[in-house]
């Protein structure tokens, strides 16, 4: 190893910003995977979590440049799931033995929605019970939605900032969505009692090594217990995505951008939950096992019944579009097999960080 390697795995959040930035752009990529894994071992075990994701509706609010289902993309085929189904599908996450689920849709606010939500939480935690981990990523609410929606039983929030550098957001959202609020939420979040869950894209046009190390300590400023983060992939239909040049080249050094980042995590933050996101596999088949050896260790299969998989895509390439829950489910327990980990089957799998607390 390397004095700055072992220095950042010795203790968390260790590094100067320089520093962070030299573990970012590190010669030897290979060594700072290795050093990562190695941090994730020691703090969680060779084990990986699963959430089934159930994508429940497409249609959203917010209008960001970047992303396919943003509300200004009228090529898109809205749907939105009825209760019933998404409680059919997180009953099947429950019997998979996937120990928690993510309920993730567009952005909606609204009484309605609100109390819709909060009746299909309730649903689901009457039948999964306490030991059924419950995550939810339904954007920017007000604090009361946050709070009623945590004693429904959701327990812990998924509220990506996207970038912790305000001038980078605002350049990638139209003028009426706030960075400043996007942060206020999160703090709103940890108010309520949720274990708490951001994180950025990588690779976004304008942004840079420094940037992705303020991503970092903003992650450790914030206190959170899980990172969720993933390379930022143009999408044709979207301001952002319809011009961009997009070579093999480029995908490639996009997805070593994205294992990078989470290698940086793990070295400064070390026992918070990291997802190897799905957009790791729309750029590598093999995107997610790399990710989990540069030191994450959640997985999110995805449980969304394949009729709706298409509808629900941010990002060009997105994996999994024709197949069922099942044939996901014995994908990933080769894939996890093959790199000599182990599903934790069953468990909540909440973070270590967390648990600490
Ligand atoms: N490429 C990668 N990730 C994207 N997201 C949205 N659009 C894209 C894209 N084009 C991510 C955002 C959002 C999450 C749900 O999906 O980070 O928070
Ligand atoms: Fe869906 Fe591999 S995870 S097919």
């Amino acid at each position: 190893m390397t004095p700055l390697l072992d220095k950042a795995s010795a203790a968390p959040r260790a590094l100067t910003h320089r520093e962070l930035v030299e573990i970012l752009t590190w010669p030897d990529a290979k060594k700072l995977f290795a050093a990562a894994y190695a941090v994730k071992c020691r703090e969680i075990g060779k084990f990986v979590s699963f959430r089934g994701l159930v994508e429940f509706g497409n249609v959203c609010e917010k209008d960001c440049y970047y992303c396919g289902i943003r509300r200004s993309n009228g090529k898109v085929r809205r749907y939105r799931m009825d209760a019933d189904e998404i409680v059919r599908e997180a009953e099947w996450a429950l019997k998979a033995g996937y120990g928690s689920l993510v309920l993730q849709s567009g952005e909606l606010t609204g009484e309605a929605n609100v109390a819709f939500v909060e009746n299909v939480l309730k649903r689901i935690h009457a039948i999964g019970g306490d030991d059924f981990g419950i995550t939810i990523s339904l954007g920017e609410q007000s604090e009361e939605t946050y709070r009623r929606w945590r004693e429904a039983g959701a327990h812990r929030y998924l509220l990506r900032i996207e970038t912790s550098n305000p001038e980078l957001y605002a350049k990638l959202h139209p003028a009426d969505h706030s960075w400043e609020r996007r942060r206020d939420c999160l703090r709103a979040l940890r108010r309520c009692g949720y274990q708490v869950g951001s994180g950025v894209m990588s690779g976004l046009p304008g942004q840079t090594a420094d940037d992705l190390a303020s991503d970092i300590e903003f992650f450790a400023s914030e206190d959170l217990d899980m990172i969720g983060m993933g390379p930022y992939i143009p999408h044709a239909d979207t301001p952002l995505g319809m011009n961009a040049e997009w070579t093999p080249e480029l995908r490639k050094a996009r997805l070593e951008l994205g294992l990078r980042m989470i290698a940086a995590t793990r070295l400064y933050l070390h026992d918070v939950n990291i997802a190897a996101a799905t957009a790791l596999q729309a750029l590598d088949p093999e995107g997610r096992e790399k990710g989990l050896l540069a030191g994450a260790n959640v997985i999110m299969p995805n449980v969304t019944e394949t009729r709706y998989r298409a509808d629900y895509q941010l990002y060009a390439d997105k994996p999994c579009l024709n197949e069922n829950s099942t044939l996901c489910r014995g994908c990933l327990e080769r894939r996890i097999a093959s790199i000599g980990e182990s599903i934790h089957w069953n468990k909540r799998g909440d973070s270590p960080h967390w648990s600490k607390r």
